[in-house]
């Protein structure tokens, strides 16, 4: 029977890069024999202008319904001053929480042909190799209550509540002890157990966890500690596991360890392996329309859903070589393009990668 993937390019540079990883899918279904049906949405900023909210009730229904979803990015300056609860955002932060996609795995990969295009010095970044397990569901993203009031002096106050129970920090510790096991047996908890009572939870239960996988490394450091260790010597991470908000911090930066943040693919998983996949990138609206965003994050996420979804290993590798081999060819798009290479655009990178399977 074939399988659905739910398709939502959202906003910004998202249509252009999900354009090209459904040629990819295309491909894969016209030469490849891979049978899926390809079901568009709208998420974002794009439904809230065509039906006034991020996350319509059809686009629910779609993700529920579907064996995967690609997504490409939400938000804009657009729509920057609606309230937090209508933003673009929600409708991403809704589809992660109402589908139940607690384990976001962010894989920080260096591309030999790359190397020269990262920031760091070459001796820092070649050869790494990093996987970040970030907690999705949980943690100061959702936690109640939130918002912002109004003080008996008149001053207004902030507030938000970082909240882990338990069974939230055991699923997502053996996600992590899982994923290391699968490569170089070593984790390493990322927490801020020295001021925050909800983290000092998060050592102790993982470290609970970690007696049934007495094969992996486990190690803690503190979040600002590993801020800088990631740009200091990244090469000593393997998996790295944490919370909600320090791991969307943290995989940004490694993101950037690797040349530039258009090469990195996600995945975010259910318990059932039930995934939504998107490049770790922004909608980067700055960029949006002119052709020269890189497809290849939003390409590597189809390989992740091949994989982890469908369970195509074999197809997945064959687009992860594709996307070698035009790497290999010197083509780059602007955000990793230097001297002796070739510039292409958006469409050109697409192009060579389809031609390349
Ligand atoms: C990410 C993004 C999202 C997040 C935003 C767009 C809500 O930064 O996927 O890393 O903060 O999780
Ligand atoms: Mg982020």
């Amino acid at each position: 029977m074939s399988k659905t993937i739910a398709i939502l390019p959202g906003d910004g540079i998202g249509p252009e890069i999900v354009v090209e990883a459904v040629k990819v899918l295309e491909r894969l279904q016209q030469t490849h024999g891979l049978a899926v049906e390809l079901r568009h949405g709208l998420v974002g900023g794009s439904a809230i202008d065509a039906c006034g909210t991020p996350l319509p009730d059809e686009t629910m229904a779609l993700a529920q319904a579907s064996d995967a979803i690609l997504l490409g990015a939400v938000g804009g300056h657009k729509w920057e001053s609606l309230p937090i609860e209508q933003r673009p955002e929600k409708g991403l932060l809704g589809l992660r929480s109402g589908l139940g996609l607690f384990a976001n795995l962010r894989p920080a990969l260096l591309y030999p042909e790359l190397v020269e295009a990262s920031t760091l010095k070459p001796e820092v970044v070649s050869g790494l190799d990093i996987m970040i397990v970030r907690e999705l569901t949980g943690g100061i993203y959702f936690g109640q209550p939130r918002g912002i009031r109004t003080l008996d002096n008149g001053e207004r106050q902030g507030f938000n509540t970082l909240v882990y129970s338990e069974s939230e920090i055991e699923r997502i510790a053996r996600v992590a002890f899982e994923t290391a096991r699968k490569r170089s047996r070593r984790l390493c908890s990322v927490d801020k157990a020295n001021v925050l009572e909800c983290t000092e939870l998060w050592r102790e239960v993982v470290t609970r966890v970690g007696r049934d996988y007495p094969d992996v490394e486990l190690s803690h450091m503190y979040v600002d500690n590993a801020a800088m260790q990631l740009v200091r010597a990244p090469k000593q991470f393997d998996v790295i596991v944490t919370t909600n908000m320090f791991g969307d911090i943290l995989s940004d930066c490694a993101a950037m360890l690797t040349g530039s943040i258009g090469m990195l693919a996600s995945a975010a998983l259910d318990a059932d392996n039930k995934g939504m996949y998107e490049p770790i990138h922004g909608s980067a609206p700055d960029i949006a329309g002119q052709g020269i965003a890189n497809p290849i994050a939003t390409i590597l996420s189809v390989a992740m859903l091949l994989r982890y979804s469908l369970a195509e290993d074999a197809l997945a590798e064959q687009v992860e070589q594709a996307v070698r081999r035009v790497l290999a060819q010197g083509l780059r798009t602007a955000d990793i393009h230097s001297p002796g290479t070739t510039r292409v655009s958006t469409t050109q990178m697409g192009d060579a990668i389809v031609a390349a399977l």
